[in-house]
């Protein structure tokens, strides 16, 4: 398992916050950004085994639409940090909004140097973002540090097999997770390498084949609206976006990309 060879990640990693802090994220994804949506976010969930007295971090929290879920759900307290101050801004506005600011709390950061104690979390999840992180094993160090003895993480992410697929490379590959993605395995060997226990790692690639077509739909019809002039989405490349996502559909049907989910924990005795 070998860390991607970048002597750009800082770059790499503002680049991506700065997508998924832009009006196109938003068109095309919509509030949740990842495959399965808050169907699979509570599948997570109840594998944190999440409850009223839980304390919960989300890592690259996006628009915060997983963080007041949670708090609404479950009744839990969530801190959801994000290096996109955009996505910042907008999620502590929607928690202000929804009545939820007692319950939980957004702060600018990054996964790989979390600003937080040792042992703060009962539960973190992270959610379609840790294949984009440069330093896997740097964030998967951070997650076991911040969680509290006893505790759970779990991760959903895009999943790649060995295949070369020179159609999904490059930046934009990067910030649409999949240039970095990789099996659901290695994810677990980051997780296991700081001495976590997985206790889960299942496939669930149908929620991304499901977000790849209503992404094409959405592309189909800002072409229209383009065209019309009802619909500016600035820094967005329609004909390499329409490409791209095409040559993921055929991945998916061909099984070389995919979606996942792991839940590790850590020792009580910790
Ligand atoms: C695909 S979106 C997922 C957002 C959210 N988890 C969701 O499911 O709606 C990826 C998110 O990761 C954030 N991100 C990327 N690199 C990050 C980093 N190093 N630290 C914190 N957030 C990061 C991006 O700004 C973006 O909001």
């Amino acid at each position: 398992m070998s860390e991607p060879i970048r002597n750009d990640s800082a770059g790499i990693k503002q680049c991506c916050a700065n997508m998924y802090g832009s009006d196109a994220a938003k068109y095309l994804l919509g509030e949740s950004f990842h495959p399965g949506g808050l169907r699979l976010t509570e599948e997570l969930a109840s594998l944190l085994s999440l409850s009223p007295t839980s304390v919960v971090l989300d890592v690259a929290s996006g628009k915060g639409t997983t963080a007041l879920f949670l708090a609404e759900q479950f009744g839990c307290r969530v801190t959801g940090i994000d290096l996109s101050e955009q996505n910042f801004l907008d999620a502590s506005v929607a928690a202000a909004a929804r009545g939820l600011s007692r319950l939980v709390e957004f702060r600018l950061a990054d996964a790989e140097a979390l600003p937080f104690d040792a042992a703060s979390f009962d539960a973190i999840l992270c959610e379609c973002a840790f294949c984009t992180f440069p330093s896997k094993q740097t964030a998967a160090s951070e997650f076991e540090r911040v969680l509290k003895p006893g505790g759970r993480i779990g991760i959903s992410d895009i999943t790649k097999d060995g295949t070369s697929l020179p159609s999904l490379e490059g930046l934009l590959a990067w910030i649409a997770c999949i240039g970095d993605a990789q099996p659901l395995q290695s994810y677990a060997e980051w997780l296991s390498a700081t001495g976590l226990h997985i206790i889960h790692a299942e496939p669930r690639s149908h929620c991304l084949q499901e977000m790849v077509q209503g992404i094409r739909s959405k592309l189909l019809m800002a072409e229209i609206m383009i065209g019309l002039k009802k619909l500016h989405l600035p820094g967005l490349d329609l004909s390499q976006a329409k490409a791209f996502s095409k040559a993921a559909q055929e991945a998916i049907a061909s099984n070389h990309l995919g979606y996942g989910i792991v839940v590790a924990a850590k020792d009580k005795a910790k």
